[in-house]
């Protein structure tokens, strides 16, 4: 789902890149170390990118060999071009990855499902896309969290995307992954997560 006016203001605001870089993407680096994952070299999507200060973070601390991005929004893909020349970046939807399958070592997903009406949808996806051993680095906010940004702020978000961590966690097992690390980042309103999909046998 698209960004209201004002969340694509905030979004692409300076504070939103502090937060991304010294919380977000800090944590998510310190959650590699901390279980050994090297995806350094890697083949690594960023989903949902927005304008790309995430790929850009990406593609400077993990050297990928292959660096992909993608958001629902042009005018995102148009900001994240002009950003960072060394991705390749593309319109398109979170549900319906267009990608062949176990192709990535590693995922981000920076603050996207809460977005998304088929959220459920789209953990299968990026499941279906990620390599048997490969790691999905996700970051949300719950349905408090949600309700309240849309009571105070004009944010705008589905009704149907607003999830408990309780469910959030179940859908990730349901769509096959193995929750590794989950930590929280402020109370328990927002999370961050290391999850990876599992090698099965006669891989
Ligand atoms: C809250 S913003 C986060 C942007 C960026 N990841 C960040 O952390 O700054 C959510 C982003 O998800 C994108 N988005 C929403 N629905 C999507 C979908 N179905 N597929 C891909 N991107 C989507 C929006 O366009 C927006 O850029």
């Amino acid at each position: 789902m698209r960004l209201s006016r004002v969340e694509f203001a905030v979004m692409n605001s300076s504070v939103r890149r502090l937060i991304l870089k010294w919380i977000e993407f800090r944590l998510f680096s310190s959650f590699l170390k901390k279980h050994s994952v090297s995806i350094t070299g890697g083949v690594i999507l960023d989903a949902g990118c927005g304008s790309g200060y995430s790929t850009k973070l990406i593609g400077a601390r993990y050297n990928p060999r292959e660096l992909v991005a993608f958001d629902i929004m042009p005018e995102q893909i148009e900001l994240a071009n002009r950003r960072y020349g060394r991705a390749r970046f593309f319109v398109g939807d979170v549900t319906e990855i267009n990608s062949p399958s176990d192709k990535y070592d590693a995922v981000f997903v920076f603050g996207v499902l809460h977005h998304i009406p088929e959220w459920e949808r789209a953990l299968r996806e990026i499941h279906r896309v990620l390599k048997p051993g490969g790691h999905m680095l996700i970051e949300e906010v719950d349905k408090k969290g949600v309700d309240f940004v849309e009571k105070y702020l004009h944010f705008s978000h589905p009704k149907e995307s607003r999830f408990y961590w309780t469910q959030f966690v179940e859908e990730l097992q349901t769509a096959g992954f193995d929750i590794i690390k989950d930590s929280k980042i402020i109370f328990n309103i927002f999370h961050a997560y290391l999850c990876m999909k599992p090698v099965t046998n006669g891989r």
